[in-house]
């Protein structure tokens, strides 16, 4: 297992230029086994989550590759309708595949993702949907089994929750179905928008994507396309906190500015200056920084992904601030890491009441999954003296190449061999 050496207390000062989406990525290069020609995917970030990805769609029959110059070409030519456990349980994005395998195949077998460290995370709404479109489902030695021997056909589906992979599900097993589909509450996340218009690319007629009412045309077939993924607007917004953390300044390139709206409004009401410039986001803090209240809800809401990087931003602010979790039951446990490096956070259920200090001091942290990893690495860049950030594989499923990046405008930052 790798881990970060952090020595802390630089103002960062540079250019970072931000990737593209994790979660636009996954569910684009699963979309892509519902064209029957060959997809090419441009922007996909260089990240274990992806390769996960790549190795699945190997699995259900795709020809499917990274090229050299960093485009995934995708050839669903031989689909197969098996994803296996040993797979799905190390990414549960990989559930995404059953609306496409349903929609291409008419069954599918894909492994129950288990519970991750930031909740139960069930699928129910997505099979309650797939179930509204004429897929029938059991459970099978803890696999998935769907079916639809007469095809899927259009629904009006009216979802308890704005799942986000509850709503790409959907919206991929529609796209071929017979008829129209229309998803109530559904998911406005940005990533859902750029799934949307890559599907759009193919053929599919889709509207009102980034709404809370998606409609879908089913359509006999969808084609091939040329897609560029969107950029990654929580690695962007990871990187807006780490120029606050350390009082430094940061550009950033092609930051999805327009996606980032609560996020940039919280940082400003701390007291950052976030603007655009040109094709650069500039983001500083050049006084004392504010703790604000935050409750994070779905898009267009405070994002849940941005939970504990704020957190850490506000364990070194000034005043007290809470921080209330409204989508996973479990996501606060980077609250003890944190304590480690002598934040002040008092947990309350789904409620953190943190109270800014002077300084962190360095120490030894776990890093538990992927946001409370980033966030734990930013809090080192804050700290006065060595901090010591253990298992950074979380890190590595959803930042590319972020010890690179961070090194280049200023931190002292090495990964080493545990
Ligand atoms: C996506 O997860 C993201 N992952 C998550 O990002 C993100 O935190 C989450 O959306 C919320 O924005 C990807 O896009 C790959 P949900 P997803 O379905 O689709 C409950 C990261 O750090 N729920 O919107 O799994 C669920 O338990 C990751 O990049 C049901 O109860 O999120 C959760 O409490 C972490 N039944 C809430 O809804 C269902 O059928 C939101 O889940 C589906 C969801």
């Amino acid at each position: 297992m790798d881990r970060f050496v952090i020595e802390g207390g630089r103002p960062l000062d540079g250019r970072i230029a931000v990737s593209g989406s994790k979660n636009a990525a996954l569910p684009i290069l699963l979309a892509a086994t519902l064209a029957d020609e060959p997809v090419r995917i441009g922007n996909v970030p260089c990240l274990r989550d992806i390769d996960t990805t790549i190795q699945l769609l190997g699995l259900l029959g795709c020809r499917a590759e990274r090229e050299a110059g960093g485009d995934v070409v995708i050839h669903a030519c031989d689909l197969r309708p098996e994803a296996p456990y040993d797979l799905v349980r190390t990414m549960r994005a990989s559930v995404l595949c059953l609306g496409p395998l349903l929609a291409r195949l008419g069954t599918a077998r894909v492994a129950l993702p288990g519970g991750c460290a930031i909740g139960a995370r069930p699928v129910d709404m997505h099979l309650k949907g797939l179930e509204k479109m004429g897929a029938r489902f059991s459970l099978e030695h803890g696999d998935i089994v769907g079916s639809c021997p007469d095809g899927l056909h259009g629904a009006h589906i009216l979802l308890d929750f704005p799942t986000v992979g509850g709503t790409e599900n959907l919206i991929m097993a529609a796209v071929l179905a017979d008829g129209e589909t229309v998803i109530e509450n559904a998911a406005r996340e940005p990533e859902i928008v750029d799934l949307a218009e890559f599907l759009r690319a193919c053929g599919a007629r889709i509207s009102g994507h980034g709404s809370s009412v998606v409609r879908i045309e089913g359509v006999p077939r969808l084609a091939g396309c040329c897609y560029q993924v969107m950029p990654d607007r929580i690695e962007a917004g990871t990187y807006l906190v780490a120029a606050g953390i350390t009082r430094g300044r940061l550009e950033l390139e092609h930051c999805p500015l327009a996606a980032l709206d609560a996020v940039t409004a919280k940082l400003r009401e701390m007291g950052m200056r976030i603007e655009a410039r040109g094709d650069v986001v500039v983001a500083e803090a050049t006084g004392p920084l504010m703790c604000q209240d935050v409750t994070t809800q779905p898009y267009p809401g405070f994002p849940t992904d941005m939970q504990a990087q704020i957190m850490a931003l506000m364990t070194v602010s000034q005043g007290a601030g809470t921080i209330t979790e409204g989508i996973f039951e479990n996501r606060f446990m980077h609250v003890p890491e944190l304590c480690r490096l002598g934040a002040h956070i008092t947990l309350a259920g789904q409620t953190a009441v943190v109270r800014g200090v002077q300084r962190l001091t360095g120490a030894l942290v776990m890093a538990s999954d992927l946001r409370a990893s980033a966030c734990l690495v930013l809090a080192g860049l804050a700290v006065q003296g060595t901090t010591v950030v253990r298992r950074i594989y979380h890190l590595d499923r959803g930042y590319e190449a972020m010890e690179r990046k961070l090194a280049a405008v200023g931190a002292c930052i090495r990964r080493e061999k545990e």
